[in-house]
């Protein structure tokens, strides 16, 4: 008895996850938002493998964390939270390691997005956002504080 009841609400709280997901991609679906990454550096077709702005330092770096910001609270925060600060939804990015490695995972999920049975849990941004923006995008997350 006790044992059907754990099994029901597992099932209650799997169902409510899966609405959830479906909820949030709907809402990830729709309407990606333009950056402007006019001023940063361009970078070209070919993908980098660290962040161009953060190795250039300087004005451009601190470019990159302004386009940035509204790039990521418009494109990214439903999901991840404002201000980079993660309600729970989907991993905190300020968490990411910092450098290269950080770099690499960052653009490999920002590029391709993430799915699972079928369903994108975050929507790929490959065609929608430029390299451009990705990295600035990268340069606002990696330079908020991290959680206590
Ligand atoms: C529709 C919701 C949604 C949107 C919009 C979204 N994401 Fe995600 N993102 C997720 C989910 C869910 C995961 C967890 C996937 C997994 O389990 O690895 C994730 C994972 C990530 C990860 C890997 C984090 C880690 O700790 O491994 C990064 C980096 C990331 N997202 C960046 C972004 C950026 C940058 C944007 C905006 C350009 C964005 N995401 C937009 C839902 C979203």
């Amino acid at each position: 008895m006790k044992i059907r009841l754990i099994a029901a609400s597992a099932v209650a709280v799997f169902a409510f996850q899966l609405t959830l997901v479906n909820q949030v991609f709907s809402h990830g679906d729709v309407s990606p938002q333009a950056v402007d990454t006019e001023g940063l550096e361009p970078l070209g077709d070919e993908f980098l493998p660290e962040n161009p702005y953060r190795l250039a330092g300087g004005e451009q770096y601190a470019l990159a964390q302004e386009i940035g910001s509204s790039a990521y609270n418009s494109n990214c925060a439903r999901c991840h939270g404002l201000e980079a600060i993660s309600g729970g939804i989907a991993p905190d990015v300020r968490l990411l390691e910092d450098g290269e490695f950080g770099d690499e995972w960052f653009m490999e999920r920002v590029r391709k997005g993430y799915s699972q049975n079928g369903a994108y849990k975050m929507p790929p941004f490959q065609e929608l956002l430029s390299q451009e923006a990705m990295w600035a995008i990268r340069s606002y997350t990696e330079t908020r504080p991290r959680p206590e």
